[in-house]
Protein backbone atom coordinates (compact mmCIF):
# COMPACT_ATOMS: atom_id res chain seq x y z
CA UNK A 1 0.00 0.00 0.00
CA UNK A 2 1.56 3.39 -1.17
CA UNK A 3 1.65 6.52 1.16
CA UNK A 4 2.50 8.79 -1.53
CA UNK A 5 0.38 11.92 -0.79
CA UNK A 6 -0.77 12.35 -3.68
CA UNK A 7 -0.91 10.56 -7.11
CA UNK A 8 -0.17 11.93 -10.76
CA UNK A 9 -3.48 11.62 -13.09
CA UNK A 10 -3.05 11.80 -16.57
CA UNK A 11 -6.28 12.93 -18.30
CA UNK A 12 -6.43 12.09 -22.07
CA UNK A 13 -8.77 14.14 -24.28
CA UNK A 14 -10.38 12.77 -27.34
CA UNK A 15 -8.62 16.02 -29.19
CA UNK A 16 -5.26 14.54 -28.09
CA UNK A 17 -4.58 16.58 -25.96
CA UNK A 18 -2.82 16.01 -22.21
CA UNK A 19 -3.28 17.53 -18.88
CA UNK A 20 -1.93 16.16 -15.79
CA UNK A 21 -3.12 16.67 -12.41
CA UNK A 22 -2.19 15.80 -8.88
CA UNK A 23 -5.49 13.95 -7.09
CA UNK A 24 -4.78 12.75 -3.19
CA UNK A 25 -5.73 9.53 -2.82
CA UNK A 26 -8.86 10.64 -0.42
CA UNK A 27 -10.41 13.13 -3.18
CA UNK A 28 -11.70 11.84 -6.70
CA UNK A 29 -10.51 12.09 -9.85
CA UNK A 30 -13.12 14.68 -10.55
CA UNK A 31 -12.74 16.83 -7.05
CA UNK A 32 -8.78 17.18 -8.60
CA UNK A 33 -9.88 17.88 -12.28
CA UNK A 34 -12.26 20.85 -11.03
CA UNK A 35 -9.17 22.23 -8.68
CA UNK A 36 -6.73 22.25 -11.48
CA UNK A 37 -9.64 24.11 -13.60
CA UNK A 38 -10.59 21.64 -16.13
CA UNK A 39 -14.12 20.32 -16.29
CA UNK A 40 -14.48 17.24 -17.11
CA UNK A 41 -17.82 15.91 -18.46
CA UNK A 42 -19.84 15.32 -14.72
CA UNK A 43 -23.59 15.50 -14.32
CA UNK A 44 -24.80 13.65 -11.57
CA UNK A 45 -21.54 13.71 -9.68
CA UNK A 46 -22.94 10.69 -7.62
CA UNK A 47 -22.15 7.46 -9.77
CA UNK A 48 -25.87 7.14 -11.18
CA UNK A 49 -25.70 8.54 -14.63
CA UNK A 50 -22.83 7.26 -16.15
CA UNK A 51 -21.53 10.64 -17.71
CA UNK A 52 -17.82 10.71 -16.38
CA UNK A 53 -17.45 7.32 -17.64
CA UNK A 54 -13.53 7.39 -18.75
CA UNK A 55 -11.25 4.18 -19.48
CA UNK A 56 -8.84 3.83 -17.39
CA UNK A 57 -5.26 2.72 -18.90
CA UNK A 58 -2.98 1.84 -16.08
CA UNK A 59 -2.75 2.55 -12.60
CA UNK A 60 -4.39 0.94 -9.68
CA UNK A 61 -7.83 2.74 -8.08
CA UNK A 62 -10.58 2.44 -5.78
CA UNK A 63 -13.65 2.58 -8.24
CA UNK A 64 -16.09 4.12 -5.42
CA UNK A 65 -19.69 3.37 -5.17
CA UNK A 66 -21.84 3.57 -8.17
CA UNK A 67 -25.25 2.25 -9.69
CA UNK A 68 -24.79 -0.80 -12.72
CA UNK A 69 -26.54 1.78 -14.89
CA UNK A 70 -23.86 4.30 -14.65
CA UNK A 71 -21.13 1.20 -14.77
CA UNK A 72 -21.68 -2.28 -15.46
CA UNK A 73 -19.26 -4.74 -13.79
CA UNK A 74 -18.52 -5.63 -17.61
CA UNK A 75 -17.43 -2.38 -18.21
CA UNK A 76 -15.24 -2.20 -15.05
CA UNK A 77 -13.57 -5.19 -15.92
CA UNK A 78 -12.54 -3.93 -19.07
CA UNK A 79 -10.91 -0.99 -17.46
CA UNK A 80 -14.02 1.84 -17.49
CA UNK A 81 -14.91 3.40 -14.60
CA UNK A 82 -15.80 7.15 -13.03
CA UNK A 83 -14.11 9.84 -12.73
CA UNK A 84 -16.67 10.83 -9.99
CA UNK A 85 -16.42 8.49 -7.59
CA UNK A 86 -12.99 7.07 -8.07
CA UNK A 87 -9.97 7.74 -6.00
CA UNK A 88 -6.99 6.66 -7.24
CA UNK A 89 -4.19 4.27 -5.26
CA UNK A 90 -1.38 5.04 -7.71
CA UNK A 91 -0.20 7.43 -10.91
CA UNK A 92 -3.12 6.91 -13.86
CA UNK A 93 -3.75 7.44 -17.08
CA UNK A 94 -7.11 8.13 -18.06
CA UNK A 95 -9.19 8.87 -21.53
CA UNK A 96 -11.32 10.93 -20.98
CA UNK A 97 -14.44 11.36 -22.91
CA UNK A 98 -14.40 15.07 -24.26
CA UNK A 99 -12.12 17.12 -26.26
CA UNK A 100 -9.83 19.30 -24.29
CA UNK A 101 -11.80 22.36 -25.09
CA UNK A 102 -15.15 21.16 -23.92
CA UNK A 103 -13.49 20.69 -20.53
CA UNK A 104 -12.00 24.42 -20.45
CA UNK A 105 -9.06 23.47 -21.20
CA UNK A 106 -5.80 23.54 -23.72
CA UNK A 107 -1.95 22.50 -24.66
CA UNK A 108 0.29 23.44 -21.62
CA UNK A 109 2.72 26.01 -23.29
CA UNK A 110 6.47 25.62 -22.79
CA UNK A 111 9.31 28.02 -23.32
CA UNK A 112 12.99 26.11 -23.71
CA UNK A 113 16.87 27.05 -24.44
CA UNK A 114 18.44 24.79 -27.40
CA UNK A 115 21.35 22.96 -25.50
CA UNK A 116 22.32 20.53 -28.46
CA UNK A 117 22.43 20.12 -32.50
CA UNK A 118 23.11 17.33 -33.71
CA UNK A 119 23.64 16.70 -36.91
CA UNK A 120 23.72 12.73 -37.35
CA UNK A 121 23.84 12.55 -41.52
CA UNK A 122 22.52 14.56 -44.25
CA UNK A 123 19.13 12.98 -43.67
CA UNK A 124 18.58 13.31 -39.69
CA UNK A 125 19.14 15.89 -36.98
CA UNK A 126 18.71 15.89 -33.34
CA UNK A 127 18.16 18.38 -30.73
CA UNK A 128 17.92 19.25 -27.11
CA UNK A 129 15.99 21.35 -24.87
CA UNK A 130 16.28 22.58 -21.77
CA UNK A 131 13.08 23.23 -20.46
CA UNK A 132 12.20 26.43 -18.25
CA UNK A 133 10.13 25.28 -15.18
CA UNK A 134 11.24 21.17 -16.03
CA UNK A 135 8.92 20.34 -13.26
CA UNK A 136 5.70 22.06 -15.32
CA UNK A 137 6.51 19.90 -18.23
CA UNK A 138 4.91 16.25 -17.69
CA UNK A 139 4.47 13.66 -20.38
CA UNK A 140 3.60 9.40 -21.11
CA UNK A 141 6.48 7.72 -23.48
CA UNK A 142 5.61 8.13 -26.64
CA UNK A 143 3.98 11.52 -26.61
CA UNK A 144 4.60 14.65 -28.80
CA UNK A 145 4.86 18.42 -28.51
CA UNK A 146 3.62 21.22 -31.63
CA UNK A 147 7.00 23.14 -31.72
CA UNK A 148 6.90 26.87 -32.95
CA UNK A 149 9.66 27.03 -35.64
CA UNK A 150 11.92 30.35 -34.76
CA UNK A 151 11.87 32.67 -36.67
CA UNK A 152 8.10 31.79 -38.18
CA UNK A 153 4.89 31.23 -37.17
CA UNK A 154 4.69 27.47 -38.09
CA UNK A 155 4.39 24.45 -35.40
CA UNK A 156 5.77 20.94 -36.05
CA UNK A 157 5.09 18.12 -34.40
CA UNK A 158 8.31 16.19 -32.80
CA UNK A 159 7.73 13.34 -30.63
CA UNK A 160 10.22 13.53 -27.14
CA UNK A 161 12.94 10.95 -27.74
CA UNK A 162 13.86 11.10 -23.91
CA UNK A 163 12.23 9.66 -21.29
CA UNK A 164 9.74 11.73 -19.26
CA UNK A 165 12.07 11.80 -16.19
CA UNK A 166 15.23 12.98 -18.22
CA UNK A 167 15.75 16.78 -17.42
CA UNK A 168 16.85 17.87 -20.82
CA UNK A 169 14.29 16.58 -23.53
CA UNK A 170 14.96 15.97 -26.99
CA UNK A 171 13.73 15.10 -30.57
CA UNK A 172 14.61 13.86 -33.87
CA UNK A 173 13.87 15.53 -37.16
CA UNK A 174 14.20 14.47 -40.33
CA UNK A 175 15.34 16.57 -43.05
CA UNK A 176 13.19 17.58 -45.79
CA UNK A 177 13.53 19.95 -48.27
CA UNK A 178 12.28 22.96 -47.82
CA UNK A 179 10.91 21.98 -44.44
CA UNK A 180 10.33 24.90 -42.06
CA UNK A 181 12.00 23.09 -38.92
CA UNK A 182 14.74 21.56 -41.30
CA UNK A 183 15.46 25.37 -42.87
CA UNK A 184 15.74 26.67 -39.07
CA UNK A 185 17.71 23.89 -37.88
CA UNK A 186 20.44 23.23 -40.57
CA UNK A 187 21.32 26.75 -41.29
CA UNK A 188 19.83 29.45 -38.38
CA UNK A 189 19.68 27.36 -35.24
CA UNK A 190 22.36 28.16 -32.46
CA UNK A 191 22.57 26.44 -28.93
CA UNK A 192 21.33 29.28 -26.67
CA UNK A 193 18.24 29.93 -29.25
CA UNK A 194 14.87 29.91 -27.40
CA UNK A 195 11.62 28.23 -28.56
CA UNK A 196 8.47 27.43 -27.57
CA UNK A 197 6.14 24.38 -27.69
CA UNK A 198 2.64 23.05 -26.10
CA UNK A 199 2.16 20.09 -25.15
CA UNK A 200 1.63 17.03 -24.52
CA UNK A 201 -0.41 15.11 -27.10
CA UNK A 202 -0.93 12.14 -28.33
CA UNK A 203 -2.23 8.47 -27.46
CA UNK A 204 0.48 6.79 -28.70
CA UNK A 205 2.31 6.15 -25.17
CA UNK A 206 2.99 3.37 -23.53
CA UNK A 207 0.84 1.06 -20.82
CA UNK A 208 1.12 -1.15 -18.75
CA UNK A 209 3.17 -3.91 -20.06
CA UNK A 210 1.50 -7.12 -19.41
CA UNK A 211 2.53 -9.22 -22.18
CA UNK A 212 5.53 -9.49 -24.71
CA UNK A 213 5.77 -6.00 -26.64
CA UNK A 214 6.89 -5.90 -30.30
CA UNK A 215 8.07 -2.22 -31.18
CA UNK A 216 8.15 -0.91 -34.75
CA UNK A 217 10.16 2.50 -36.20
CA UNK A 218 10.39 3.41 -39.19
CA UNK A 219 13.10 6.20 -39.52
CA UNK A 220 12.71 9.11 -36.91
CA UNK A 221 9.82 6.52 -35.75
CA UNK A 222 12.39 5.78 -33.95
CA UNK A 223 11.99 8.66 -31.27
CA UNK A 224 8.89 7.87 -28.91
CA UNK A 225 10.20 4.19 -28.90
CA UNK A 226 13.17 5.92 -27.21
CA UNK A 227 11.32 7.74 -24.81
CA UNK A 228 9.55 4.42 -24.21
CA UNK A 229 12.73 2.60 -23.98
CA UNK A 230 14.27 5.51 -20.89
CA UNK A 231 11.10 4.51 -19.07
CA UNK A 232 11.84 0.33 -19.67
CA UNK A 233 15.05 1.39 -18.17
CA UNK A 234 13.40 2.38 -14.51
CA UNK A 235 10.23 0.29 -14.35
CA UNK A 236 11.87 -3.41 -15.74
CA UNK A 237 9.37 -5.65 -17.03
CA UNK A 238 9.24 -9.38 -16.99
CA UNK A 239 8.15 -9.28 -20.27
CA UNK A 240 10.29 -9.36 -23.40
CA UNK A 241 10.29 -6.87 -25.66
CA UNK A 242 11.55 -6.98 -29.02
CA UNK A 243 12.13 -3.43 -31.53
CA UNK A 244 12.55 -3.06 -35.62
CA UNK A 245 14.32 -0.28 -36.76
CA UNK A 246 13.65 -0.07 -40.30
CA UNK A 247 15.01 3.22 -42.43
CA UNK A 248 15.34 3.76 -45.96
CA UNK A 249 19.36 4.53 -46.47
CA UNK A 250 22.52 3.61 -44.21
CA UNK A 251 22.57 7.21 -43.59
CA UNK A 252 18.97 7.29 -42.03
CA UNK A 253 20.26 4.63 -39.28
CA UNK A 254 20.99 6.54 -36.07
CA UNK A 255 20.78 5.59 -32.63
CA UNK A 256 22.12 1.65 -32.88
CA UNK A 257 24.72 2.87 -29.93
CA UNK A 258 21.82 3.52 -27.84
CA UNK A 259 20.02 1.00 -28.89
CA UNK A 260 22.86 -1.60 -27.98
CA UNK A 261 23.05 0.29 -24.41
CA UNK A 262 19.22 -0.65 -23.92
CA UNK A 263 19.82 -4.29 -24.70
CA UNK A 264 22.42 -4.32 -21.84
CA UNK A 265 20.20 -2.45 -19.09
CA UNK A 266 16.51 -3.86 -20.17
CA UNK A 267 16.22 -7.22 -19.21
CA UNK A 268 14.61 -8.68 -21.93
CA UNK A 269 15.05 -6.46 -24.75
CA UNK A 270 16.56 -7.25 -27.85
CA UNK A 271 16.54 -5.21 -31.41
CA UNK A 272 16.96 -6.19 -34.87
CA UNK A 273 17.15 -3.02 -37.93
CA UNK A 274 17.00 -3.30 -41.92
CA UNK A 275 17.58 -1.05 -44.49
CA UNK A 276 15.89 -0.97 -47.27
CA UNK A 277 18.12 0.62 -49.80
CA UNK A 278 19.43 -2.76 -51.47
CA UNK A 279 23.30 -1.40 -51.97
CA UNK A 280 23.13 -0.71 -47.77
CA UNK A 281 25.71 -2.66 -45.52
CA UNK A 282 23.07 -3.74 -43.44
CA UNK A 283 22.80 -7.69 -42.69
CA UNK A 284 19.10 -6.91 -43.09
CA UNK A 285 17.92 -5.46 -46.36
CA UNK A 286 14.37 -4.58 -47.07
CA UNK A 287 11.32 -3.71 -44.69
CA UNK A 288 10.68 -4.67 -41.32
CA UNK A 289 7.58 -7.02 -42.49
CA UNK A 290 10.47 -9.27 -43.56
CA UNK A 291 11.41 -9.52 -40.22
CA UNK A 292 8.00 -9.98 -38.48
CA UNK A 293 6.98 -13.48 -38.25
CA UNK A 294 4.48 -15.61 -35.37
CA UNK A 295 7.11 -16.20 -33.06
CA UNK A 296 8.45 -12.08 -33.19
CA UNK A 297 4.52 -11.86 -32.85
CA UNK A 298 4.06 -14.71 -29.84
CA UNK A 299 0.76 -16.04 -32.28
CA UNK A 300 -1.11 -12.74 -30.93
CA UNK A 301 0.15 -12.41 -27.38
CA UNK A 302 1.76 -9.19 -27.98
CA UNK A 303 1.50 -5.73 -27.92
CA UNK A 304 2.79 -3.60 -30.79
CA UNK A 305 3.89 -0.22 -30.94
CA UNK A 306 4.43 1.61 -34.51
CA UNK A 307 5.85 4.65 -34.85
CA UNK A 308 6.35 5.25 -39.22
CA UNK A 309 5.12 6.90 -42.37
CA UNK A 310 1.98 5.36 -43.47
CA UNK A 311 3.00 3.17 -46.11
CA UNK A 312 4.89 1.64 -43.02
CA UNK A 313 2.06 1.47 -40.84
CA UNK A 314 0.10 0.11 -43.63
CA UNK A 315 2.53 -2.53 -44.87
CA UNK A 316 2.47 -3.89 -41.61
CA UNK A 317 -0.95 -4.28 -41.01
CA UNK A 318 -1.40 -6.11 -44.15
CA UNK A 319 1.47 -8.24 -43.31
CA UNK A 320 0.39 -9.27 -39.69
CA UNK A 321 -3.46 -9.95 -41.11
CA UNK A 322 -1.67 -12.21 -44.04
CA UNK A 323 -0.42 -14.11 -41.04
CA UNK A 324 -3.46 -14.65 -39.52
CA UNK A 325 -2.49 -13.01 -36.26
CA UNK A 326 -4.64 -10.65 -34.47
CA UNK A 327 -2.52 -8.82 -32.18
CA UNK A 328 -3.71 -8.39 -28.15
CA UNK A 329 -3.12 -4.62 -29.14
CA UNK A 330 -1.66 -2.55 -31.98
CA UNK A 331 -0.93 1.37 -31.51
CA UNK A 332 0.18 3.49 -33.84
CA UNK A 333 1.44 6.92 -34.90
CA UNK A 334 1.42 7.98 -38.32
CA UNK A 335 3.40 10.68 -39.15
CA UNK A 336 4.35 12.51 -42.37
CA UNK A 337 6.88 15.41 -42.31
CA UNK A 338 5.65 18.52 -42.00
CA UNK A 339 1.49 17.32 -41.06
CA UNK A 340 -0.18 16.70 -38.09
CA UNK A 341 0.05 13.71 -36.07
CA UNK A 342 -2.74 10.80 -36.65
CA UNK A 343 -2.85 8.07 -33.51
CA UNK A 344 -5.02 4.95 -33.20
CA UNK A 345 -5.53 1.75 -31.83
CA UNK A 346 -6.79 -0.98 -34.09
CA UNK A 347 -7.59 -4.21 -31.89
FE1 LIG B 1 -22.80 10.83 -13.11
FE2 LIG B 1 -20.14 10.38 -12.72
S1 LIG B 1 -21.15 12.22 -13.19
S2 LIG B 1 -21.78 8.95 -12.85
Amino acid sequence: MSTRMSFQVALNFEDGITRFIECRPDETVAEASYKARINIPLDCRDGACGTCKSLCESGSYDGGDYIDEALSDDEAALGYCLPCQMTPQSDLVLRIPSSAAAAKTAAATHTATVTAIKRHSASTVEFALDVDERQQLDFLPGQYVNVTVPGTDQTRSYSFSSGPTQRQVSFLVRIVEGGAMSGYLTTRARVGDSLEFSGPMGSFYLRELTRPALLLAGGTGLAPLLSMLETMTQQPTAHPVHLLYGVTGDQDLVHLDTLEDYAETIPGFTFDHCVADPSSSASNKGFVTNLIDTSTLHDGDVDIYLCGPPPMVEAVRTHITALGITPASFHYEKFTPAAVRETAEAA
